[in-house]
């Protein structure tokens, strides 16, 4: 199988040559397979959020090199850029990211607005969608009389709309109790189990075990692989 992200030496500061400079990322390496549920385990502060920014293009580095779905972030202009995070990346957030007062069908279509050849279709394509999450009953629900594992399924469904090849997500299960989160990694692995590649940061051991691979991030660098 061939690697969907190969990153290379990669580091990141905030703040460089400022007396409070940061250095999130230190010469990160890693390699992610097409098709792999992969965890980043690390506690706060550790640079997770950030690794997972440049791999969807959210954010630069200062050096190094991130190749994802083949394309060399670096290289691209705004446009391009733009276009990468819609089509290739899903992200899913920790407080989820969602617009309260709207509907569970208006959040989860945001992503296909932007796509004229879609129009027309973007209800049966979100339909489709939230039946794969079971929660096609929760349809013209606003967001704001949801469950945390509601709301969860809501993003979830709203990052695969667009069928993205990567689905980046940002301590998923942080904001849900311990059966709930179950729940959503059990969703991650049905997501999985159709072939799209995962990756997932979470200071929780506990789901990081549920993955095919983790890796442990600290100060910065990738100390750890099992
Ligand atoms: N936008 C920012 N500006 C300045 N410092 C930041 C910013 N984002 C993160 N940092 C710092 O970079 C380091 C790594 O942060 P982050 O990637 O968010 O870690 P994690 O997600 O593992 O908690 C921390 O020391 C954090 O304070
Ligand atoms: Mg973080």
């Amino acid at each position: 199988m061939e690697n969907i992200i190969e990153i290379k030496n990669l580091s990141k500061s905030y703040y460089p040559g400022k007396k409070n400079c940061v250095r999130a990322l230190r010469e990160i390496s890693l390699e992610v397979r097409s098709g792999e549920f992969l965890t980043i385990q690390g506690v706060s502060g550790s640079g997770k959020s950030t690794l997972l920014h440049i791999i969807g293009a959210l954010d630069d580095a200062d050096s190094g090199t991130a190749i994802v779905d083949g394309q060399d972030l670096s290289k691209l202009n705004s446009v391009k850029r733009a276009r990468f995070r819609n089509e290739t990346i899903g992200f899913v957030l920790q407080d989820f990211g969602l617009i309260p007062y709207r509907t569970v069908m208006d959040n989860v279509a945001v992503p296909l607005l932007i796509h004229q050849k879609v129009k027309g279709k973007v209800n049966s394509i979100v339909n489709e969608v939230l039946e794969k999450l079971h929660i096609l009953d929760l349809k013209d629900r606003r967001i704001t009389e949801l469950s945390g594992g509601q709301k969860q399924r809501v993003a979830i469904a709203r990052a695969l709309v667009n069928q993205p090849t990567i689905i980046l997500a940002d301590e998923p299960t942080g904001a849900l109790d311990s059966e709930t989160k179950k729940e959503i990694m059990g969703v991650f692995k049905e997501i999985s189990a159709d072939g799209r590649t995962i990756v997932m940061v979470t200071h929780d051991d506990e789901i990081a075990k549920m993955a095919d691979r983790r890796v442990h991030i600290c100060d910065g660098r990738i100390t750890e692989e099992e």
